[in-house]
C-alpha cells in the first residue's frame, strides 16, 4: 500500500466499521451499572433479572442469524447500516421505556445490533484491508470493543456522580437522577449516532460487488482505496476466486471447508472458555471476596478496562509483523500461567494483598494482545468470499453460545467447586487452545483473502 490518500481512505473505512465494536462493548457493559437501579425500581424477581440480562444474548443470536441471511442479498454496507440503526433505536427505547416489557424488547433489539455488528463489522474490515495490514485493521474492531467497555464504566460512574449531586426537578432530574439507569442507556445513543454518521459515506465491499456480478462498481471502489496497479491485480484475483467456487450455500459442508470451519468454531468457543467475560464482569466481585472493599469496584473495573485497551495496541502493531500464531503462542502462555497461579492463590488461601490483582491484570493483558483480537482476525480471513458471511456467522454463533454457557455455569462452578477449580478450568481450556493453535491453526499473515485457498482449502 504505497499511495498515501488511498491508505488514508481505507484506514477511515476500517475505523468507521470498527465502531460497531464500540457499541458491542458499550452495550454489554452498560447493563452492569443499570442493573441494581432496575432491580429496585421494578422489584425484579431473580427470574426477571436473569431475563433482562439474557434477552440481550437472545438478541445477539437473532442478529447473527439475520446477518447470515441478509448480507449476501443486500450487501455489506446496508447490513452494517441496519446494525447502526438498530443500536440507535435500542438506546432510545431503553432510555425512554415506559414499562419493563418495552425495556426488555429494547434490550433484545440492542442484542440484535451487537449480534449483527459482531459478524458484519470485522468481516467488512477484512474485505477492505490490504493483506499486509489486515491483522492490524481487524484488531481495530477488538480495540473498539475494549474502548466501549471502558467508556460504559466511565459513563455509568459519571451518571452516578450527577445523580448524587442533582437536587433539581423536571426531565433532566428524571433522566439523570430519579431514574438514572435511563441516562446510562441514553448515552449509548452518542456512539450509535457517530457509528451511523461515519458509515454514511463508506463504500460497498468490492468483494461482495464481484460476487453479485457488479465488477465495474467493484473496480471503481478498488481504485479509490488502492493504487491503479494494486486495484487491477486485486480485481483479477477476486474474479478468479469467484470462478473457482460459486455456491453460496454452506451446507452440505464441502470437504475443503471442514478444517477452516473447525478452526473458526473451536477458536471462538475457546476464546470464551478462557473465562474473559467472567473475569471482566466478576473481577470486582472476586476482589470483594478477598477483602478489597467494594467501594473500589469501579476503580478495579477501570484499571481492568484500561489494561484491556492498552494491550490491544500490541496486537494492532504486531499481528501483521510477527503473525497470528506468535501472538497466540505468547498470549496463551501468559494466560495459562496467570490462571494457574490465580487458582493456586485461592487454593492456598493466599488471596490477601496485591498479587492476585497483578495476576488478573497479567491475564487481561495477555488476552488483549492475543486471543481477543486474533480470534476475530482468523475467523474473518479464512473463508472464501462465496460462503464467508455464512461461515463467519456460524463461528460467531458458536462464540455467543459459549458466552451464554460461561454466564450460566461460571457462578454455579464458583459456588460448587470454588474459585481455585474455576480458574484451573479456564486454564485447562486455554491450554487446549494453546495446543490447538500451535498444531492445527496455520499462519495467515500477509496472504490475500484469495490466497487463503492455498493455506486452508485444498485445491480441487
Ligand atoms: C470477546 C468478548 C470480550 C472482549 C473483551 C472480545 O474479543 O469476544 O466476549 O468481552 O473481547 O475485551
Amino acid at each position: 500500500m504505497s499511495s498515501i490518500p488511498q491508505a488514508r481512505r481505507v484506514n477511515y473505512i476500517c475505523i468507521a466499521a470498527a465502531l460497531g465494536g464500540l457499541l458491542f462493548g458499550f452495550d454489554t457493559a452498560v447493563i452492569s451499572g443499570a442493573e441494581s437501579f432496575l432491580k429496585t425500581q421494578f422489584q425484579l424477581s431473580t427470574t426477571m433479572e436473569g431475563w433482562l440480562v439474557s434477552c440481550g444474548l437472545l438478541g445477539c443470536i437473532i442478529g447473527v442469524f439475520a446477518t447470515g441471511a441478509i448480507s449476501d442479498r443486500i450487501g455489506r454496507k446496508k447490513t452494517i447500516l441496519i446494525a447502526a440503526v438498530v443500536f440507535l433505536a435500542s438506546g432510545i427505547g431503553c432510555a425512554f421505556a415506559p414499562s419493563l416489557n418495552v425495556l426488555i424488547v429494547s434490550r433484545l433489539l440492542g442484542g440484535v445490533g451487537v449480534g449483527m455488528a459482531s459478524v458484519i463489522s470485522p468481516m467488512y474490515i477484512a474485505e477492505f484491508a490490504p493483506a499486509a495490514k489486515r491483522g492490524q485493521m481487524v484488531a481495530y474492531y477488538q480495540m473498539a470493543i475494549t474502548v466501549g467497555i471502558l467508556l460504559a464504566y466511565l459513563s455509568n460512574a459519571l451518571v452516578l456522580q450527577v445523580a448524587k449531586q442533582d437536587t433539581g426537578s423536571g426531565a433532566f432530574h428524571w433522566l439523570f437522577s430519579t431514574e438514572a439507569w435511563r441516562a446510562m442507556f441514553l448515552i449509548m445513543c452518542v456512539p450509535s449516532l457517530c457509528f451511523l454518521l461515519a458509515l454514511w459515506t463508506v463504500p460497498e465491499s468490492p468483494r461482495w460487488l464481484v460476487s453479485v456480478n457488479k465488477s465495474h462498481e467493484a473496480a471503481r471502489i478498488l481504485n479509490f482505496i488502492r493504487t491503479p496497479e494494486e486495484a487491477d491485480k486485486e480485481l483479477s484475483d477476486i474474479s478468479k476466486a469467484k470462478k473457482r467456487s460459486s455456491s453460496t450455500s454452506l451446507f452440505p459442508i464441502e470437504k475443503a471447508l471442514r478444517v477452516p470451519l473447525l478452526i473458526g468454531v473451536v477458536l471462538a468457543v475457546l476464546q470464551q472458555f478462557s473465562g474473559i467475560n467472567a473475569i471482566i464482569y466478576y473481577g470486582p466481585r472476586i476482589f470483594e471476596t478477598v477483602g478489597i472493599p467494594s467501594s473500589n469496584a469501579l476503580l478495579f473495573q477501570v484499571i481492568i478496562g484500561a489494561i484491556n485497551v492498552i494491550f490491544t495496541l500490541v496486537a494492532i502493531s504486531y499481528a501483521d509483523k510477527y503473525g497470528r500464531k506468535s501472538l497466540l503462542k505468547y498470549g496463551l502462555t501468559g494466560i495459562v500461567l496467570s490462571l494457574i497461579s490465580c487458582g493456586l492463590l485461592f487454593y492456598t488461601g493466599n488471596t490477601q494483598g496485591y498479587l492476585l490483582l497483578v495476576l488478573i491484570l497479567v491475564y487481561i493483558a495477555c488476552f488483549a494482545f492475543s486471543v481477543g483480537p486474533v480470534t476475530w482476525i482468523i475467523i474473518n480471513e479464512i473463508f472464501p468470499t462465496n460462503v464467508r458471511v455464512k461461515a463467519v456467522s456460524l463461528c460467531t454463533l458458536a462464540l455467543w453460545g459459549a458466552v451464554w454457557m460461561v454466564g450460566q455455569f461460571f457462578p454455579w462452578l464458583l459456588d460448587k467447586a470454588g474459585a481455585a477449580i474455576t480458574f484451573w478450568a479456564f486454564a485447562a481450556f486455554s491450554l487446549i487452545n494453546f495446543i490447538f493453535s500451535l498444531t492445527v491453526v496455520k499462519e495467515t499473515n500477509g496472504k490475500t483473502l484469495e490466497e487463503m485457498d492455498e493455506v486452508y482449502i485444498a485445491p480441487h
